[in-house]
């Protein structure tokens, strides 16, 4: 233990101390915590612990085994990270791209570096072009994203696009028909719900997500999609993030992906 260490630690805060917190929740070692969130390699963080920058919400240092509730541990004095579990909102500004398989700047470069080592691994749920922008998810949670991305959940995606041609006038009744085919597909879209706010100014609302799905449909009708902006998520709207920010959802927020917009 070093100095400044030794001076900080709480007293009588040896592992029995920990448990008098009532702590139950606390099941991994601060360690394996702090690394797994991407702030550093085991080496790193371990030199953390023996410099004394990781304590409690009071001050007091903490120990590399520790297992103290994620919520009452600071580094630096700064609050960590949110805990696996994390769902992040970005508005995906134009021009990144959502595939490690694509050339160019990612999303996952508009995040801070050490959200990028964390495990389990953050990605997007689903995917946006890199000409589309507006509401893009993430989330570490395998089994939330299944339930967003599943064809079955039925999540109402809207978007805004502009076109290049005014609407013809059958587009409305075409795309909620249920029976639109687009070229190479084998099933009929789910019927989709088109408002049109000027002739050349639409929001689309789809339930699926099928590859480049509104910039066919469009171009289905012999139109074309100058600009697109995917605006809400069932009830989750995009609201005034600016393009390239984000922010971590509350748990009513991500209520809010599964519930119908009023
Ligand atoms: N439809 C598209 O054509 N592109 C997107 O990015 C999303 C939906």
């Amino acid at each position: 233990m070093d100095a400044r260490a030794a001076m900080c630690r709480k007293p009588g805060a040896e592992r029995s101390g920990l448990q008098e917190w009532g702590v139950r929740d606390a099941n991994i070692k601060l360690l394996g915590l702090i690394v797994n969130l991407g702030y550093g390699s085991r080496k790193e963080v371990t030199r953390m612990f023996r410099e004394g920058r990781i304590t409690d919400k009071d001050g007091y240092v903490l120990y590399a085994d520790d297992k103290v509730p994620h919520a009452r541990v600071r580094l630096d004095g700064q609050l960590l990270d949110p805990a696996p579990g994390l769902v992040l909102m970005m508005h995906k500004p134009l021009g990144v791209s959502c595939s490690h398989k694509e050339q160019g700047r990612l999303v996952y470069e508009l995040l801070p570096p050490r959200y990028r080592r964390r495990r389990p691994l953050l990605s997007t749920v689903g995917r946006l072009d890199r000409d589309t922008s507006g509401l893009l998810l993430f989330t570490d949670d395998g089994v939330l994203l299944h339930r967003i991305i599943s064809p079955k959940a039925k999540v109402a995606k809207c978007y805004e696009a502009t076109l290049a041609e005014d609407l013809r006038g059958h587009e409305v009744d075409l795309f909620a028909s249920g029976s639109f085919m687009l070229a190479s597909e084998i099933t009929p879209l789910a019927p989709a719900r088109l408002d049109v706010l000027t002739p050349r100014r639409v929001q689309l609302t789809v339930t699926e997500g099928r590859y480049h799905q509104v910039r066919r449909m469009f171009a289905a009708t012999g139109n074309r999609v100058v600009s697109l902006c995917r605006v809400s998520l069932g009830a989750l709207v995009l609201g005034d993030l600016l393009p390239g920010a984000w922010r971590p959802l509350l748990l009513a927020e991500c209520a809010q992906i599964f519930t119908r917009r009023g």
